[in-house]
């Protein structure tokens, strides 16, 4: 069985829920506590073992590549101000993983942003995370996945369970439950189902561990839902050609692409930090005060 090594994380679209905000900078730069959303995404993979990020990128996207590479100026700047810890925490950054960038010339969707991979994935098995979907879990998302992988040896979808109104926003998948934990295999997928069309409360979160033939599949996919090349759709291929499992992840996720999940995840991610979270508990509690929440005006 060959090892998941790389991992493609599409960063091209316009981030239109956050604007104004993303006029001028990309989405993923949106921080969260201290650090922009795409370095908890590249942390996750570190964390699952992987060597090689495939960023898909777009114009004005720069600030992303930017934040992963080593600024000689800045680290000159640092140095001369004696500013060690700073350089250190600078240098643990842009030593974190090897990231290549593919631009992806025109949106024509998620399916064909991960399309625009195959020449770095070349013929091995890898992962996708989308920069919209943050998880919060002991075991990191991806390495949950690969340990699952290494059992089972096919794709997998990472899902998460949503209420039945909101499965129009997802790809939902309907599958059979399997012997191992918390895995079902994938009978049928659907990218976001017209409400009451679909059943299934199974809803396919950012992550995805993908055989490289969905590069063929997704070849040969047309425009599906919104006119789009539909990764869901060339998945949905895969699953009849091969199989494939879904797994329901042990973590919390947050959709940080949305403005409440986006705060929500500032909430929780700050609660857990080591030097904040006991100050912003606080703070909280003075707000929240006996359980009932007064909005300071
Ligand atoms: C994408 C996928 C969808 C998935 C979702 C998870 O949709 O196409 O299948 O359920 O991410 O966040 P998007 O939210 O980019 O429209």
């Amino acid at each position: 069985m060959k090892k998941i090594r790389k991992a493609v994380i599409p960063v091209a679209g316009l981030g239109t829920r956050f604007l104004p905000a993303t006029k001028a900078i990309p989405k993923e730069m949106l921080t969260i506590v201290d650090r922009p959303t795409i370095q908890y995404i590249v942390e996750e993979v570190v964390a699952s073992g992987i060597e090689e990020v495939v960023l898909i990128t777009s114009a004005g996207k720069s600030a992303i590549e930017n934040h992963f590479d080593y600024d000689f100026q800045l680290d000159t700047v640092l140095k001369e101000k004696n500013k060690s810890t700073l350089r250190e925490e600078l240098a643990n950054i842009s030593n974190l993983i090897d990231v290549v960038s593919v631009r992806q010339k025109e949106p024509l969707g998620l399916g064909h942003a991960i399309w625009m991979a195959r020449n770095v994935i070349g013929d091995e098995p890898f992962l996708v995370l989308l920069g919209d979907d943050l998880v919060r879990s002991k075991v990191p998302c991806c390495k949950q996945m690969i340990e699952l992988y290494n059992e089972v040896g096919e794709s997998i979808v990472a899902i998460q369970r949503v209420p039945k109104d909101q499965t129009f926003q997802y790809g939902i998948i309907e599958g059979e439950e399997t012997e191992q934990d918390r895995t079902f295999k994938v009978k049928r997928m659907v990218e976001k189902p017209a409400p009451g069309t679909s059943d299934s409360d199974m809803a396919i979160i950012g992550r995805y561990l993908l055989m490289p033939e969905i590069f063929d599949l997704l070849s040969k996919t047309t425009p599906g839902h919104g006119g789009e090349i539909q990764l869901t759709d060339a998945l949905q291929a895969l699953s009849i050609r091969r199989g494939m499992y879904a797994y329901e992840f042990i973590g919390n996720r947050y959709d940080a692409g949305d403005k409440l999940g986006y705060l929500k995840a500032i909430v929780d991610f700050s609660l857990e930090h080591p030097t904040l979270g006991g100050p912003f508990k606080e703070y909280l509690q003075t707000i929240c005060a006996g359980g009932k929440c007064s909005v300071p005006s």
